[in-house]
């Protein structure tokens, strides 16, 4: 009984203005966000008390250097302060305290929480529970809307616009969360063109193909870098890593890596106007001496993660985003996800929430596709 109340309160209570997908916003409001970052990069001085007295929970239960760090100095340079824990073996979650017992405690003591997780739809549960907005920092392979952020604010500085653009995306584009997150976001500006370079192991997942063809955009995959480096006029290169951390086996993740490398001979064949983006961290897949060619933009795109970030804390304090719902779709808590890195796996109070289509389910957390009998 106590259950069913606590499950009735987390889809039925006030929400905030979480960021958990960046599909909850419009595009205007994007836009909005990645104006008040170039703003912000113009004059930081002007924006240094602007979040005076207000803390920020950052919850990293994944390891991070650029996002963890960006936020926290976003929110130091914005005149706030920040708590938190970057190891959860530091923490109580070492004891097995669950998402909604430390997000509901650390949301009682901050005014936005930041965080990371391994299970995808993480960021959503804690959200449902939270007394202050929830900031995604990446759930699992699933989506990264920060990192995307980032991403735009470098395609504006450096190409100056969103739209309009041929973009090849190398690597891991199946558990790529950043991935996942910038076709989401760049699909919805009229005329972007993906050029989808992967293994077949590690294609881009059917729910986002189905996204892009949804919004009438025009994508090919193909196998070779150096096919889509010397044929197909990129715009942007956005080189991702073959991430180890998601395989099931060290054989399945020796089989991909290094399958995928861009090295100074690549580039010179590269369009002129080509620009290197890269999330970062890499490892083996950009060679260290395209970082002098002038088009390599990773180090600058992880600068601009934190005045995008900047100007989204600002957003989300000042109410200027909205406060889209949670949850919309039906409770079926008879139905199952089937995608063993979905947060409801771990975190059994979860209301079992789906888009529901015909004899298909799509689960609310994690996107994941299920198929009734
Ligand atoms: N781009 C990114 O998410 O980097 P970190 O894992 O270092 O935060």
């Amino acid at each position: 009984m106590r259950i069913r109340k606590a499950r009735k309160e987390m889809t039925t209570r006030e929400t905030f203005s979480n960021l958990i997908d960046l599909d909850s916003y419009s595009p205007d409001e994007w836009n909005m966000i990645v104006e008040l970052a170039q703003q912000i990069q113009k004059n930081p001085a002007l924006y240094r008390s602007r979040c005076s007295g207000k803390i920020m929970g950052t919850l990293f239960y994944e390891p991070s250097t650029r996002t963890q760090m960006s936020f926290q100095t976003a929110m130091l340079r914005l005149g706030g302060t920040i708590i938190g824990f970057d190891n959860p073996s530091t923490s109580s979650v070492s004891k097995g305290e669950n998402i909604k017992d430390t997000t509901k405690i650390v949301s009682s003591y901050a005014d936005i929480l930041v965080m990371r997780n391994p299970y995808e739809g993480s960021a959503k549960a804690a959200a449902l529970t939270a007394d202050c907005p929830v900031v995604n920092a990446g759930d699992g392979g699933h989506l990264h809307p920060t990192q995307t952020l980032t991403d735009m604010l470098t395609l504006k500085n450096e190409k100056g616009r969103l739209d309009h653009l041929k973009i090849g995306l190398c690597g891991d584009l199946r558990y790529g969360r950043t991935v996942h997150s910038q076709l989401k976001a760049l699909s919805r500006y009229e005329g972007n063109e993906f050029i989808l370079i992967s293994t077949p192991e590690l294609a881009l997942p059917s729910y986002i193909k189905d996204v892009l063809n949804a919004r009438g955009c025009t994508y090919k995959e193909i196998y070779s870098l150096d096919e889509a480096i010397t044929g197909e006029s990129l715009d942007m290169l956005y080189m991702t890593r073959i991430q180890k951390e998601r395989f099931s086996s060290e054989e399945e993740y020796n089989r991909q890596k290094d399958v995928f490398r861009l090295d100074t001979e690549k580039m010179k064949k590269a369009p002129k106007d080509m620009i290197v983006m890269h999330p970062l961290p890499r490892v083996d897949e950009i060679a260290m001496d395209v970082d002098d060619d002038p088009r390599a933009m990773y180090f600058t795109q992880a600068k601009n993660g934190m005045f995008v970030r900047m100007a989204l804390i600002i957003s989300v304090l000042e109410g200027r985003l909205g406060a889209p719902k949670l949850l919309t779709g039906t409770i079926k808590d008879d139905v199952e996800c089937t995608n063993p890195k979905c947060i409801t796996k771990t975190e059994h109070y979860l209301p079992h929430s789906f888009k529901v289509q015909g004899d298909i389910c799509e689960c609310e957390y994690c996107d994941e596709r299920i198929l009734l009998d």
